[in-house]
C-alpha cells in the first residue's frame, strides 16, 4: 500500500502501520511524482522507517542518483522506479537513433536496463497503452542486469544520440 505524493503522510503512515499489524495489508511504501521532490521524501525516508519508495528514475530524470537511492539502500527500502522513460520524452528524443549493439532489442529495453542496474532498484514501473510495448519492455526483465561498465555505456549511447 502506497501512501500517494505524501499527501498527509503522518495520518496514512499512522493508519497503514495499524492495517499492517492486523495483517491487513503487507508492504508499506511512499510515493512522489514531482520531480524536485526528493529532498522532502528523504526527511521522511530518513526518520520514518518504510518498506518501499516510489521515484523517478530515468536517463532523463536522474535527481534519485544523487541521495535518494543510496539513502535506501542504506535503510533496506526497497526502490520503486516510476517513469522510466521520462513520461515517454526519453524515448521519443531517441526515435529514429541507430540502436547501439548491447545485448538488448529497442531503447526501451536499453532505457529499462539502465534503470534496474542501480543495485537499489527492485522493480521499474513504466507505463504502455500497447501490448506490443508490454512485450518489448518485459523481455528486458529477462535480460542479465547491466554492471557498472555496461550501464556506462548506455550512458555514452545516450549522450551521443538524446
Ligand atoms: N506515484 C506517482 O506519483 C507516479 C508519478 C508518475 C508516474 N507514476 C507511475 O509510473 C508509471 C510510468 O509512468 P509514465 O507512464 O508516466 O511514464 P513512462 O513509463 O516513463 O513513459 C510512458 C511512455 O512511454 C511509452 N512507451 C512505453 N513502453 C514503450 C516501448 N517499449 N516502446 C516505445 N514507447 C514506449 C508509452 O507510450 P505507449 O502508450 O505508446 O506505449 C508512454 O508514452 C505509471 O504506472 C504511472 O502511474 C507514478
Amino acid at each position: 500500500m502506497q501512501i500517494h505524493n505524501l499527501v498527509d503522510w503522518p495520518t496514512q503512515l499512522k493508519t497503514l502501520r495499524a492495517w499492517r499489524d492486523q495483517g491487513r495489508i503487507k508492504y508499506i511504501g511512499l510515493t512522489h511524482y514531482a520531480v524536485g521532490a526528493s529532498e522532502e521524501l528523504l526527511r521522511v525516508v530518513a526518520r520514518e522507517k518504510v518498506d518501499f519508495v516510489q521515484y523517478a528514475l530515468s536517463l532523463e530524470e536522474r535527481e534519485a542518483t544523487d541521495r535518494l537511492l543510496q539513502v535506501c539502500g542504506d535503510r533496506g527500502i526497497a526502490f520503486l522506479a516510476n517513469r522510466p522513460f521520462g513520461g515517454g520524452g526519453a524515448l521519443r528524443k531517441l526515435r529514429g537513433r541507430p540502436l547501439p549493439q548491447l545485448g538488448y532489442d529497442s531503447w526501451a529495453q536499453l532505457l529499462l536496463a539502465w534503470v534496474l542496474s542501480f543495485p537499489e532498484v527492485t522493480c521499474a514501473i513504466p507505463g504502455t497503452s500497447k501490448v506490443e510495448h508490454v512485450r518489448d519492455n518485459l523481455a528486458a526483465a529477462r535480460k542479465p542486469v547491466p554492471d557498472q561498465a555496461l550501464r556506462q555505456e548506455i550512458e555514452l549511447a545516450w549522450r551521443r544520440s538524446g
